[in-house]
C-alpha cells in the first residue's frame, strides 16, 4: 500500500472500523479477495482392474478405486459439475509389477486404456495423468534402482519417456510428471515434439516434497508396503527448503512446463507464494491424502465441522496464489458452494 494514499486520520480508529467491512455477509462477499470456484478444482481419481468394481480405500474414508467404467461415470458427474480436469492414478497389480516398471509403457496398460475410454466417453474434460513408476514397480520407487538401491536418475527418465509417449499416443491433454528426476521434463518435452504430441502440456511437479502426507495415497495404489526402509529423500525435496524449490521451478519451466506444482498443499503455501511472485506462471498444488485424511477423520470424530474446514482450506489454496487444486474433496466442494449460495 502507497504511504501517501491516506491520512493518518483516516488510517487509524475511530475513523477506520475494519469491522464495518465484516459486519454483514453481503459486505463479506462483496470485499471478499478471493473465491473459490469449481475451475479452481482438480479432481484425483484412482482406477483399477475389472468391471463394476468400486473398492474402499481405508485410510481414505470415501474415496475409491474404481474399475474403468465407474470410473467414466464419476468423471461424467464431475464433468457436469464443472470440474474441468481429473487426474489419473493406476492401483497395479501386483503380477504386473517388477522391477524396471515396464508396464508403465505398456499401450494396453490400465491408464492407457482409461485415458483412451475416458476421453471417448467425456472429450469435453481434461485428463492428466501422473508420470512416475512407482505404481509399477515391485520396490515402489518412481524410478529405477541399482544393486545398491540408489534410485538411477538418467536410466529412469528413459522409462518415463517411454512412458509419456504411450499416454499421448492414448490421447492424454496433460502430463504430469511425478517422479522428481533430474532433466525428465525437457527429454519428456523433446520426446513429445518429435513425435507431433506439441499439443500435449506439461504440469511438473516441480516442487514435491519428501513428505509424510502422503501415507493413504500409498495405501490407495498399493505402493506402501514396498518402499521398505529406502524412503524417497534421495529425490524428492527436504522440507526444510525453500530457496531450492525456486531452483527446481525455474529448471522445469527452461526446460518447457507449462505450468508448475507445489507438493503438499497446506503444510507448503509459503511455497506457493514465492513460487507464483517469482514466475508468475500457473501454479498448482496437491492437497495430497495425508491432508484428505486429517481433516476427514477429525470430521467423523465431531471434532471439525468437514464442510467449513475443506472450504477454507481450499480458499486458502487460492489466497496464497494457486490457479488450480488437486483435492480428493472436489466433488462435494462443488455440492457445497451451490448449497452455499455461492455458486
Ligand atoms: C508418486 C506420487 C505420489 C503422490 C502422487 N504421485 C506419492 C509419492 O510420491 O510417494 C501423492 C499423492 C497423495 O498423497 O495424495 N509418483
Amino acid at each position: 500500500m502507497r504511504k501517501n494514499m491516506y491520512s493518518q486520520r483516516y488510517c487509524s480508529f475511530p475513523a477506520t472500523r475494519l469491522r464495518r467491512l465484516r459486519n454483514r455477509d453481503y459486505i463479506r462477499r462483496l470485499v471478499r479477495e478471493n473465491n473459490l470456484l469449481p475451475s479452481d478444482l482438480v479432481a484425483p481419481m484412482f482406477i483399477q482392474e475389472g468391471k463394476n468394481v468400486k473398492e474402499a480405500i481405508p485410510s481414505m474414508p470415501g474415496v475409491y478405486r474404481l474399475s474403468i467404467d465407474l470410473a467414466i461415470q464419476e468423471t461424467k458427474l464431475l464433468s457436469s459439475k464443472g470440474v474441468p480436469a481429473v487426474i489419473l492414478f493406476p492401483s497395479v497389480p501386483v503380477r504386473l509389477k517388477t522391477a524396471s516398471g515396464n508396464e508403465s509403457y505398456n499401450s494396453a496398460g490400465l491408464v492407457q486404456n482409461a485415458i483412451k475410454r475416458i476421453k471417448e466417453a467425456v472429450p469435453k474434460i481434461g485428463i492428466i495423468s501422473d508420470v512416475a513408476l512407482d505404481p509399477y514397480t515391485t520396490h515402489g520407487h518412481d524410478g529405477l534402482i541399482n544393486d545398491d538401491g540408489d534410485v538411477l536418475n538418467d536410466e529412469t527418465i528413459d522409462v518415463l519417456v517411454r512412458q509419456s509417449i504411450s499416454q499421448a499416443e492414448a490421447g492424454i491433454d496433460i502430463v504430469a510428471p511425478s517422479d522428481m528426476m533430474d532433466g525428465r521434463v525437457g527429454a519428456i518435452r523433446t520426446a513429445l515434439d518429435a513425435r507431433g504430441f506439441e499439443g500435449v502440456k506439461i504440469l511438473a511437479y516441480s516442487a514435491k516434497y519428501s513428505s509424510s502426507f502422503y501415507g493413504p495415497f500409498r495405501d490407495a495404489i498399493g505402493s506402501a508396503k514396498n518402499i521398505g526402509p529406502l524412503s524417497k529423500k534421495t529425490y524428492q525435496m527436504d522440507p526444510g527448503n525453500s530457496r531450492e524449490a525456486i531452483r527446481e521451478v525455474a529448471l522445469d519451466i527452461a526446460e518447457g512446463a507449462d505450468m508448475v506444482m507445489v507438493k503438499p498443499g497446506m503444510p507448503y503455501l509459503d511455497i506457493v507464494t514465492r513460487v507464483k511472485e517469482e514466475f508468475g506462471v500457473p501454479t498448482f498444488a496437491y492437497q495430497v491424502s495425508g491432508e484428505y485424511s486429517m481433516i476427514k477423520a477429525a470430521s467423523q470424530n465431531g471434532w471439525l465441522d468437514e464442510k467449513s474446514a475443506v472450504l477454507e482450506s481450499l480458499l486458502c489454496f487460492k489466497r496464497a496464489g494457486t490457479d488450480g487444486v488437486l483435492s480428493y474433496f472436489t466433488k462435494n466442494v462443488i455440492d457445497w458452494l451451490h448449497e452455499s449460495g455461492d455458486l
